[in-house]
């Protein structure tokens, strides 16, 4: 929810910043800005509302001057999407700018008390209180990192920030509290992001700030503090994210480039966890072996998993395995729900965050409550070092490379997958999961990437207009709405499967439990609302079969996912889309890929900008 970008170096910053929001924009596309500071100490703002290319129209070819600069893409909060609510935003007399991610829940106040001091504000946002509150601080303070210091004393909320001062040319102060912030570091060049990709191409050299932490940054250093000033030593990190990772590579869009990367993904998820022993394959997380080292598993006789989106029907996907595999009762809960639901959580319960981006603010504070009340907690996340890897006592990576469409696909078939290691492994611990499933289990998942491709290549020659894809696109591109179901593990499927939907192509979709439909929603379905179904194979599979004839009774056309080598499906349906045989608790992460695909080609037949859905940004920092 908002990009930042800054440059203090040698080069010419506007090309690096334009470079750096491009590909920030996922994190939001209301509006976007620049400001870049020349050597001649003329500090330039360039600012449009809309996507990145009206910025860059509006900056057009005399591009600001100057070798030190910020940048922004926002995702609005505070005041609409407009030229004037854009970041960055000045003080008064234009010598400050700053960027920030997050919000300041006491800008009212603070705002009053600067507006009766002469301070003058431009916009709606609770930002631009951070440039006059800078602007009242600069004069007593020695440098532009102690009267950042000072301002941020006095707010309350979430930040990251990044600022510059015609006062201080050659410096950028950056700052984080619950919200994303890093330092990449290059040869008499510094740079600053929310997040890797924007400067991968840069440097892999990288300082992850902590919270509440400042940094004041150079062209040859960085210097981190506290709030309060005290100095904080940190080495770098090394990222060995493949640079090509954060391009499209040929594809017209991330989104289809990503599902197309899922099989390749899930091999990293399985990397280093699932082994070849000379006695079979075997299992090894080593994060979840240290934690349950300390004793905090102990007291372990429930768990609950925590996310919002795709990630809580990975989730829910979790569920079926951890119960089945370890006899743990376990609870799913949406985060933003469970946080103020008073929820019954302490020692005894293990709680598992789970989450893409590790910045959801949601999942954060409820990850945070469960800790304050004694809940040992795993994070199960794709971003080293995101703000939830600090809240947990164990993390599990994805590994499945930047994601950088806003619609999550290859973290949710790794999540998934992370998930299900994590229920063999407390299957193990609890003394439930028997040897013999848990090596049949490991060599079926290692079998998933090679199914995963075969899917892939089917469905791609299921495209184009005479294609199965074409056809089913063309269909659902027309109609208001659109039923999911399935049942057991296909539940959360088809949960997924609508969301994809909804959030690419508009689609008005809802999911149920196949069984449910007839306690009230096949009042919906007429010949216009298509019905997609979850008939792979499995113990419900039958039950499948009768609510597909209920809908078919309805006229409704159906369209059904199912196992290779199920004939019979055809007699119950107007399209199959088929994949590979997989154990029931395995088939959702194969049986999604056509359900991905199925939404991209409506997202396409509507013409709807597939990477950049409306409304949508990427991480959801503000609750
Ligand atoms: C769906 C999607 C969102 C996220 C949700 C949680 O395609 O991307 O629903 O899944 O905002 O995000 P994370 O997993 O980053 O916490």
């Amino acid at each position: 929810m908002c990009g930042i970008v800054g440059y203090v170096g040698t080069k010419s910053a506007t090309p690096i910043l334009l470079e750096g929001l491009r590909r920030l924009e996922y994190r939001g596309y209301d509006s976007a800005g620049i400001a870049v500071l020349s050597g001649a100490g003329e500090l330039q703002v360039k600012k449009a509302t809309g996507k990145l290319h009206n910025l860059r129209t509006a900056v057009g070819t005399i591009e600001p001057e100057g070798s030190v600069g910020i940048g922004h893409t926002r995702w609005a909060t505070h005041g609409r999407p407009s030229d004037d609510n854009a970041h960055p935003h000045t003080d008064c007399h234009g010598d400050i700018t700053v960027v920030h991610n997050g919000i300041i829940e006491n800008y009212a106040e603070l705002r009053d008390e600067l507006q009766a001091k002469g301070h003058t504000f431009r916009s709606e946002t609770d930002t631009e209180i951070l440039a006059h509150l800078l602007e009242d601080l600069l004069p007593t303070t020695a440098s532009l990192a102690e009267a950042a210091r000072l301002a941020l004393q006095r707010v309350t909320g979430s930040y990251a920030i990044a600022v510059v001062s015609r006062a201080h040319p050659g410096h950028i102060v950056g700052a984080r509290l619950n919200g994303p912030l890093i330092i990449g570091l290059g040869d008499g060049e510094n740079f600053l992001a929310s997040d890797i990709p924007a400067i991968l191409k840069h440097t892999r050299s990288i300082i992850i700030l902590e919270e509440g932490e400042v940094a004041d940054v150079t062209p040859t250093s960085v210097t981190l503090t506290d709030l309060n000033g005290a100095a904080i030593a940190r080495a770098p990190i090394q990222v060995d994210w493949d640079a090509e990772a954060a391009e499209k590579g040929g594809y017209p869009h991330f989104f289809v480039k990503e599902i197309h990367e899922q099989p390749q993904a899930l091999r990293r998820a399985l990397l280093g966890r699932v082994v070849e022993r000379p006695d079979g394959l075997a299992l090894r997380l080593e994060a979840l072996d240290k934690l349950a080292a300390t004793g905090a598993l102990d007291k372990m006789r429930r768990a609950v998993l925590l996310g919002c989106g795709t990630s809580i029907h990975a989730a829910l996907l979790a569920k079926y395995a951890m119960e089945r595999w370890a006899r743990l009762p376990v609870e799913v809960s949406i985060a933003s729900e469970y946080r103020y639901a008073d929820p019954i959580v302490g020692p005894d319960t293990l709680c598992i965050a789970v989450t893409q981006s590790g910045e959801t603010a949601d999942t954060l504070a409820a990850t945070r409550l469960a800790r304050e009340m004694g809940a040992p907690v795993v994070a199960v996340t794709n971003v080293v070092g995101s703000a939830i890897t600090r809240v947990a006592d164990a993390v599990l990576y994805l590994q499945a490379g930047p994601e950088i469409s806003v619609t999550a696909t290859k973290t949710f078939v790794t999540m998934t997958t992370v998930l299900y290691l994590a229920g063999l492994w407390l299957g193990r611990h609890s003394g439930q999961l028997v040897e013999v499933e848990e090596r049949q289990m490991l060599a079926a998942l290692q079998t998933l990437p090679g199914q995963m491709e075969r899917v892939l290549e089917t469905m791609t020659a299921a495209e184009g207009p005479d294609g199965a894809i074409g056809r089913v696109a063309a269909r659902l591109a027309g109609c208001h709405s659109c039923m999911f179901i399935g049942r057991g593990p296909g539940f959360p499927l088809a949960l997924e499967g609508a969301l994809k939907l909804k959030e690419i192509s508009y689609v008005h979709a809802e999911a149920y439990p196949a069984g449910e439909l007839k306690h009230g929603p096949i009042a919906l379905l007429d010949p216009t609302v298509p019905l997609i179904a979850d008939a792979t194979t499995g113990h419900t599979y039958e039950k499948v079969i009768s609510n597909i004839q209920e809908v078919r009774a309805r006229d409704a056309h159906v369209i059904a996912i199912a196992t290779e080598g199920d004939g019979g499906i055809q007699r119950h349906a107007d399209e199959v889309f088929y994949v590979p045989a997989a154990p029931e608790i395995l088939a959702p992460i194969l049986a999604i890929v056509p359900l991905q695909l199925i939404s991209y080609h409506v997202a396409l037949a509507r013409g709807c900008n597939v990477d950049q859905p409306r409304n949508l940004a990427k991480s959801v920092t503000v609750e």
